[in-house]
């Protein structure tokens, strides 16, 4: 059934206290709950309806006296209770249910026979009945009784009141949550677990318990979370002036578990890949993704649980919001250009194709038939960008401004995206235009830039054409708000000074107060605008959209030698990347279309030329080289094509990689060896930037299957003493298909069978493999006994890795898709949330050409019929078929 934002209601009952409890058992589970009911209006009565699903009902009680059959109704989904009392009442329903049965990972499951739940956004309906919706705030209480040698340990949100041990081997525990919440951020854990234990003081000096809990023998790999998680406290502080409001923070690690991690009032969940690091098994990209995740959990404590969503709609409020949170926590911890640079390359290969496909929606969607479908880089990351641009208007004390207002006005309640924009308009008296459009209107936004200089009046014109694409169920849009942060350069690369801008015909003035400015923001508000710059000496070379100020594509008239200028000049270090991005794609576009021409492959020597430069400049940061020098994603490149060819954007790419290769061989030997690591491990930003400049060498050199260079990878593999390098060099060996391949696999294998973290690398390496036919080998792993469908990990490692070679997974001769179509089928029966994220690969089948459309189409119509398919899978799927 689809849900539509246009039929929101406020609802006809609050609630205002619950008092919940939960008796633990090996066969089934009994959950009571106590809720004080109240209407919204006083002296109406009606239907009290309750959510709930697959559970066996007890009993119903109104004011202590028990429901009679006839006063209430079940249904697969809903508990109705038909005429509730007039004025507040208490409301008392005793339940079953199965957490051992539970496969979906949603509700209340067991993980590695520990307890634990996961409510948002509707799994807390698989609990017990309730109004499971966000604007039901209530203040809870939690009991739990569970056999005290299997679960030693009891959690929930809040604080711990009471405990004791009961008759039996059992024991329990009484927690209270003082804070309202939606019953989305409940949270409960039983289990055999051991904590690491810090502390942290507020600046206004509450002493806060920190604790995360894992099985015993993963302790030692909680140290870098710890860390996190205070350097997250102390940033909120800093940045926002936001404290923790309890005395205790809970963490708790658990190996299955669909997302990342969930921000549960004092009890966050996680999945174990985000808590669990040490130098020898965790990479640098698991560091910095632990640091963001924790951030963002506990960023969430003010943005989504002290402010939370009125309705699902709104979801990118609070994750919108807290994703640029936690990306502003981590460019301040590290290099902000990287981070940035790092956030847009996800954005354009991940939400740039699902922004122009089936699944288009806007960052608040108009309708879902399964909200988890909607936990997407669209509402994430695109989400993320909306914020970001409020902050580029504002600057960074009117946007702190604005948020002061946000939870000024509203702590303690559930509200909309326009309740965020009007707390940001109104704190700063701004005027934001057609702003709101960004919530609204799906698809990415191409704006055309042309440019000209008038060198007699000392004029610099910019003319902007903007178009947003029609997506699905939006054939016309309406011009959108796009801040255009930018500099103009001489003709030495420096920043003018930036006198005025003439445009719709006022003339304003850019500098303050005599003093010169070198950047701006333009606000392009309609379809054609055009901004031209006065007092300008020499023709400049514009250097536009500056830290990538809005989620657009941009299509510059600039020249290639302009692109080559700006990628040697530009102060803005986020744009001097760009415009080799920009010269790559292009390059790369050309090939492709000489590659489909069988026409030979010749790298343009400037290139080469332009990356040398930036490979020798000692002034550049060496992360940033590291990302200068790495070319445009292949999804990327087919994003850009009328029909996407897999097998020539991954022929090109090879070759000019090998190109790279070889002419700048010299180059990166001597980058191998210098960045070569001392034995300890520091999670820096020197030290990550040395050891990415190290494995990218390493990366491009052993592409050339060289011997010697295969035995110089094969040395930095065993010489390595963290998981950043060897990992680094067993995917620089794993390229080139042959024994070295072979034995360097089966070894690093033997060596880490034991830690299910690292296999997980493993699978996804082998996985997304671009070496021919590699579908059979990844059925065979399949029944590895490592491998386990059940496990989220394990699965989006083996057949989302597979997903990542575009080569095998889009094969000619279907096996891919066949493959995936049979896994999905598999998959939704055991979780339909994990199947729902691998059908999504299929989404995009119109992109390719008629042969593979036929194929792909098959698979889904083979889904679609499928049996008992969750609604999960049926509405990607068929939305993939309709759009
Ligand atoms: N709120 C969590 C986070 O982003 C994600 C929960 C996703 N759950 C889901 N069923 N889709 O921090
Ligand atoms: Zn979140």
């Amino acid at each position: 059934k689809e849900i539509f934002l246009k039929d929101y209601k406020f609802p006809d009952y609050y609630f205002d206290t619950v008092d919940l409890s939960f008796v633990l058992g090996e066969e089934k589970t009994v959950v009571s709950s106590k809720i004080t009911v109240f209407p919204r209006v006083e002296g109406s009565s009606y239907p009290l309806v309750l959510d709930g699903q697959g559970m066996k009902l007890i009993s119903v009680k109104i004011n202590s006296e028990n429901l009679k059959d006839g006063d209430y109704k079940v249904d697969s989904r809903h508990l109705t209770i038909r005429s509730p009392p007039v004025g507040t009442f208490t409301l008392e329903i005793v339940n079953e249910i199965h957490p051992q049965n539970n496969t979906s990972l949603e509700g209340l499951y067991k993980s590695s026979g520990n307890f634990c739940t996961q409510c948002e956004a509707e799994g807390f309906r698989k609990i017990t009945f309730y109004q499971d919706r966000p604007d039901i705030m209530a203040k809870y209480t939690c009991r739990i009784e569970a056999d005290k040698s299997l679960y030693p340990v009891l959690l929930s949100n809040g604080n711990l009141i009471e405990q004791g041990d009961l008759e039996g081997g059992k024991h329990y525990a009484l927690w209270e949550d003082p804070f309202k919440k939606p019953c989305y951020l409940f949270a409960l854990v039983a289990g055999r677990l051991e904590s690491r234990d810090d502390s942290f003081i507020t600046r206004s000096g509450r002493k806060v318990l920190l604790r995360i809990w894992t099985p015993a023998q993963d302790l030692p790999k909680t140290v870098h979370a710890m860390y996190s998680l205070k350097a997250a406290m102390k940033w909120d502080e800093d940045v926002f002036g936001l404290e923790y409001d309890l005395d205790l923070f809970n963490i708790v690690a658990v190996p299955d578990f669909n997302m990342g991690a969930m921000e549960n009032k004092s009890l966050n969940i996680f999945n174990s890949k985000l808590v669990l690091a040490s130098p020898e098994t965790a990479t640098d990209a698991d560091y910095a993704a632990i640091l963001g995740v924790i951030g963002h959990e506990y960023f969430h404590n003010w943005t989504g649980n002290r402010v939370t969503c009125r309705d699902w709609f709104q979801l990118s409020l609070k994750e919108g919001l807290t994703v640029f949170r936690d990306q502003e926590f981590s460019s301040d911890m590290g290099s902000r250009t990287v981070k940035r640079i790092t956030d847009v390359s996800r954005l354009r290969n991940y939400q740039f194709p699902q922004d122009a496909g089936p699944m288009a929606h806007p960052v608040r969607p108009h309708s879902y038939i399964k909200m988890d479908n909607f936990y997407t880089v669209t509402v994430y990351e695109k989400g993320a960008e909306v914020v970001r641009m409020y902050k580029t208007l504002l600057g960074s004390q009117g946007f702190r401004k604005g948020m002061d207002l946000y939870f000024e006005r509203h702590d303690g309640q559930a509200v909309t995206c326009e309740d965020f924009f009007a707390a940001m308009r109104d704190a700063n008296g701004a005027d934001f235009a057609n702003f709101l459009s960004w919530y609204s209107q799906a698809g990415t936004p191409v704006v055309k830039v042309t440019s000209s200089y008038n060198a007699d009046a000392h004029t610099f014109s910019l003319k902007f054409i903007q178009e947003v694409p029609p997506t699905p169920g939006q054939p016309v849009k309406e011009p959108m708000f796009i801040p255009i942060q930018l500099g103009l350069l001489d003709s030495s690369g420096k920043d003018m000074p930036l006198a005025s801008v003439y445009h719709d015909g006022t003339l304003e003035c850019i500098a303050k107060d005599d003093q010169p400015v070198y950047t701006t923001v333009l606000r392009v508000t309609k379809r054609e605008e055009e901004f031209v710059f006065s007092d300008i000496p020499e023709r400049p070379v514009p250097s536009i959209l500056r830290g990538y100020s809005a989620p657009v594509r941009l299509e510059s008239d600039l020249l290639e030698s302009d692109l080559f200028f700006l990628l040697a000049h530009d102060s803005d270090e986020f744009n001097r990347w760009e415009s080799g991005q920009v010269l790559a794609r292009k390059l790369m576009l050309s090939l492709v279309a000489d590659f489909q021409q069988q026409k030979p492959l010749v790298l343009n020597p400037k290139f080469v030329h332009g990356l040398r430069s930036i490979l020798s400049d000692a002034s550049l940061d060496k992360e940033f080289i590291t990302q200068a020098i790495t070319l445009p994603g292949e999804g990327e490149i087919m994003d850009m094509m009328e029909v996407a060819d897999p097998d020539a954007v991954h022929a090109v790419r090879s070759f000019i990689r090998k190109q790279l290769a070889s002419e700048l061989k010299a180059e990166f030997l001597s980058m191998v060896k210098n960045n070569r690591s001392s034995d300890q491990y520091v999670f820096n930003h020197p030290n990550m930037a040395r050891r990415a400049q190290k494995n990218v060498a390493l990366s491009y050199l052993a592409s050339l299957e060289e011997p010697e260079l295969t035995e110089l990878a094969l040395h930095e593999y065993k010489a390595a003493s963290n998981m950043t390098e060897q990992f680094a060099a067993l995917v620089a060996i794993a390229q080139n298909p042959g024994k070295t391949r072979d034995e360097v696999l089966a070894d690093f294998y033997e060596k880490w069978q034991h830690d299910f973290l690292v296999v997980n690398k493993w699978f996804a390496l082998q996985a997304s493999s671009n070496i021919p036919g590699n579908v059979d080998n990844v059925r065979k792993l399949l029944s590895h006994p490592a491998f386990d469908l059940r496990n989220p990990n394990k699965v989006y490692s083996l057949i989302g890795g597979f997903c990542g070679s575009p080569v095998n997974f889009h094969a000619k001769d279907g096996s891919g898709y066949q493959f995936l179509g049979e896994m999905v089928v598999q998959l939704d029966k055991i979780n339909p949330q994990v199947a729902s994220r691998i059908v999504s690969a299929f989404s995009r089948w119109r992109r390719y050409d008629e042969m593979r459309q036929k194929l792909g189409k098959a698979q889904l119509e083979m889904i679609i019929s499928t049996n008992g398919l969750s609604e999960n899978v049926f509405e990607i799927a068929s939305k993939s078929l309709a759009a």
